[in-house]
């Protein structure tokens, strides 16, 4: 490849054309090379944790339980839906859409549509921006927004964007949501954001604690339960409690459905509070239309979700996987944060995560990232059984590696990501 012309590209570009160009990566080995140089473990720079969605490069070795994906990807039934649509991708075409919404709004029992724009259920390429436009919309009056500590930091950041006061309420010691604390935060709350089972601990909230808040909450605020990570689990949802009361509840493909990137969320609320959604999220330039779909993804989700057996089986797979691995942490004395029910779990480390996780990283083992308020765990994924047996074996190894003294280790930055898509792992 010719100087200029690698000039003419700012790494970051030339980043994302890669992901598509892989293959014909190997046929021009001047492009090889480049790909090579720009490979992550020789871009330097932080602890290893950065990244930017969509710029991966293929380190065949690496095993990936960095951003709670699922190994196992779309259904079978989803990728023959995708397969059988693409055909039709010339045509707008809003009947998929439509079609997803309606089997998600027949399996819950809400209420049917009775006009546009008066579902009880929105699709959205994701539930991120969704989660976003729920926190904007909520705070729009200016007053506070309550979030757990930790939790997932795409709500608080939300709620900084909308320069409102966020208070950060600490999890009880079983990891359930505190409640009454919530409430107790201020007396001027906007919003409350629950997240069910929460990120990063994987630990449930009681769905009687959630009718708790809802029936204490100050008038017109509004209860966000972000239920990303529910199927994993085998407690009771809070969909049905859209219905008659001021909440909204957030489910995502990216999870069990294994679609990550195939994008595609619900909002599920009440037609009152999709049309504050929508409102903000024309103001905000977000692409909230059914449009933002594509038919194939539509095609994927409703495919998924009309597969009687899916969640089940993917939730068994899910957690004899995980016990196994958290048995074998059991067994050789290393200690975790008890209670997950959900495809990931956090480990304490014993020295500052970020140091943990570039050991793991030079193993080819990529784990999740370190939240502030638990500064000595990492967070891992549950992937495959073969995944984490050699995370087993690096985990071993790493943690065998005395820790750095505290004054190398005292500059060391937290990861600031705040959700899992702007996390994204290059490899
Ligand atoms: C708690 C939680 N909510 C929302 C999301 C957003 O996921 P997506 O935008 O892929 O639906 C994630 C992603 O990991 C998450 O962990």
């Amino acid at each position: 490849m010719n100087n200029d012309f690698r000039n003419m590209l700012s790494r970051r570009s030339f980043m994302r054309t890669i992901g598509a160009a892989s293959v014909a990566a190997g046929s021009l080995p001047a492009f090889a090379a480049f790909a090579q140089d720009a490979a992550p473990g020789r871009r330097g720079g932080g602890m290893g944790n950065g990244g930017d969605f969509g710029e991966r490069v293929v380190d065949p070795l690496a095993v990936v339980i960095s951003s709670n994906e699922n190994p196992l990807g779309p259904s079978a039934d989803a990728r023959a839906a995708i397969a059988k649509v693409g055909g039709e991708g010339g045509r707008y075409n809003r009947q998929y859409q439509t079609e997803t919404i309606s089997t998600f709004t027949e399996i819950y029992g809400l209420p049917k549509p009775t006009g546009r724009g008066e579902g009880y259920v929105a699709l959205y390429p994701g539930s991120g921006g969704a989660l976003d436009l729920a926190v904007y919309s909520s705070l729009l009056s200016g007053k506070d927004l309550v979030v757990g500590e930790p939790s997932y930091e795409q709500a608080p950041s939300a709620g900084a964007k909308m320069n409102v006061k966020v208070h950060r309420v600490p999890l009880l010691p079983s990891g359930a949501y505190d409640i009454d604390a919530m409430l107790k935060a201020s007396d001027n709350i906007a919003c409350f954001y629950v997240c069910n089972p929460n990120n990063p601990t994987g630990t449930m909230t009681p769905k009687s604690e959630i009718v708790r808040l809802i029936k204490n909450k100050p008038a017109g605020s509004v209860v966000i339960v972000d239920e990303a990570y529910h199927h994993f689990s085998p407690d009771e949802s809070s969909i049905d409690l859209v219905k008659d009361n001021d909440v909204i509840v957030l489910r995502t493909f990216s999870k069990i459905y294994g679609m990550a990137g195939l994008r595609a969320g619900f909002m599920i609320a009440k037609p009152e509070l999709q049309a504050k959604v929508r409102m903000v999220g024309t103001a905000a330039g977000t692409g909230t239309g059914m449009g933002a779909v594509s038919i194939s993804t539509a095609a994927a989700a409703t495919a998924s979700l009309k597969d009687p057996n899916l969640i089940a089986a993917r939730r068994k797979i899910n957690a004899d996987i995980r016990e196994n691995v958290l048995e074998w942490m059991d067994k050789n004395g290393y200690s975790y944060m008890k209670g997950s029910q959900a495809n990931f779990f956090q480990v304490d480390v014993k020295r500052p995560g970020p140091e943990f996780s570039k050991l793991m990283t030079a193993e080819h083992i990529h784990i999740g990232r370190t939240w502030k308020a638990m500064p000595n765990y990492c967070r891992i994924t549950v992937g495959t059984q073969d995944e984490m047996n050699k995370f087993m074996v690096a985990f071993k190894k790493c943690y065998e590696i005395a820790p750095l003294p505290a004054s190398s280790t005292a500059h060391l930055d937290f990861v600031d990501h705040y959700s899992e898509l702007d996390f994204a792992r290059n490899v």
